[in-house]
């Protein structure tokens, strides 16, 4: 992608995201209307389509060329990643949104030809936003966050990961993962993966597990967590396809590999 259109892309998507995080803060008080779609605790509010709906109208209107792809709709049927395409989560946490009034974030990630250019993630409440560019560095809010580059052990980690992977699934032998939580420091379950893929690029967790997360899920956090010298694969260390599902592993660099062969391949159903 051209290095101009780049910062264009990258001043127009902060200043969106920072007005409907500006939308969201001024209506948290407002009544929700929560419906819920596959399950009873798969839930969506008004909210999340409105904000969804603003960042669809603006993209479409200033870059009618560009493809989006978003969780609630509103966005394109997307086949391919081919040109530049929009992935993006309009609030990443909608259970901690609906519970808490925080805890949950905004995620844009622009993609060109297939390759991670641009990530926004914006923690509304708490008014913090990480945002990164290829090859640029990571930043919270305006600090550069550093490159994850010292030697860390799976004992003095913290890894983010919920609950689903102690009970019995059909992807790894929970007494594996068990062994997993008993090894690492502390474990921590946050229910925003966009904020656990920002927690990982500024350090504060070395890890973040994830069962079948979706595209609008990790776009940003992918191209951020990048960018600090961080790692994102599946579960099996495979690349990730921005065009479908998949478990997520996302992780400082000295503990990624270590997870994956020493734990979860040796679980692995
Ligand atoms: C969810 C959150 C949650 C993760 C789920 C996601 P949503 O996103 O990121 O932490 O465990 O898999 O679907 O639905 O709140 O945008
Ligand atoms: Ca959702
Ligand atoms: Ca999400
Ligand atoms: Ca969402």
């Amino acid at each position: 992608m051209d290095i101009d259109m780049r910062e264009e892309l990258f001043h127009q998507a902060k200043t969106w995201v920072k007005e409907a995080g500006e939308i969201i803060r001024n209506r948290i008080k407002d009544p929700l209307t929560i419906d819920t779609k596959s399950d009873a605790k798969d839930l969506v509010t008004q909210m999340d389509r409105a904000i969804e709906y603003f960042f669809v109208k603006r993209i479409k209107e200033a870059y009618p060329s560009h493809q989006l792809l978003s969780e609630e709709g509103y966005g394109d049927d997307v086949t391919t990643l081919d040109g530049t395409v929009w992935i993006i989560d309009p609030i990443d946490g909608t259970m901690n949104f609906v519970q808490q009034k925080r805890n949950f974030a905004i995620s844009v990630g622009v993609f060109h030809d297939g390759i991670g250019e641009i990530g926004l993630i914006y923690n509304v409440i708490d008014d913090v936003l990480y945002t990164a560019q290829r090859n640029n560095g990571a930043f919270k809010n305006d600090q550069k966050l550093p490159t994850l580059n010292e030697q860390v052990s799976l004992d003095k980690s913290v890894l983010g990961l919920n609950h689903f992977w102690l009970c019995e699934n059909r992807l790894v032998d929970e007494k594996v993962m068990q062994k997993l939580v008993k090894k690492v420091r502390g474990a921590r379950a946050y229910g925003s993966a966009a904020l656990e893929f920002a927690f990982v690029a500024e350090g504060t967790l070395e890890g973040y597990l994830a069962m079948g997360l979706a595209p609008w899920d990790v776009a940003a956090g992918m191209v951020i967590v990048n960018e600090v010298g961080g790692v994102t694969s599946n579960i099996d260390g495979i690349s990730l396809n921005l065009l479908q599902k998949d478990t997520v592993l996302t992780c400082h660099p000295a503990v990624h590999q270590k997870i994956i062969t020493e734990y979860i391949q040796k679980g692995r159903k």
